[in-house]
């Protein structure tokens, strides 16, 4: 499982790096996701980030 964040509609809320620290940190205002595969024990709380972003910008896949 991956999680890409839409840097175009990304406004560096943070709600994603307080709900999921070990999948998302803030670079530059903007939120980045650490690595490459999200590990199988972070992958409900990268869900639980991407369904109250509120601007919709991470997608998972
Ligand atoms: Fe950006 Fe959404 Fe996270 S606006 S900082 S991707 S919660």
């Amino acid at each position: 499982m991956k999680a890409i964040v839409d840097e175009d509609l990304c406004t560096g809320c943070e709600l994603c790096t307080q709900t999921c620290p070990d999948v998302f940190e803030m670079v530059d205002d903007m939120a980045k996701v650490k690595g490459e595969e999200i590990p199988a024990d972070t992958q409900d709380c990268a869900k639980q980030a991407a369904e109250e972003c509120p601007v919709e910008a991470i997608k998972i896949e």
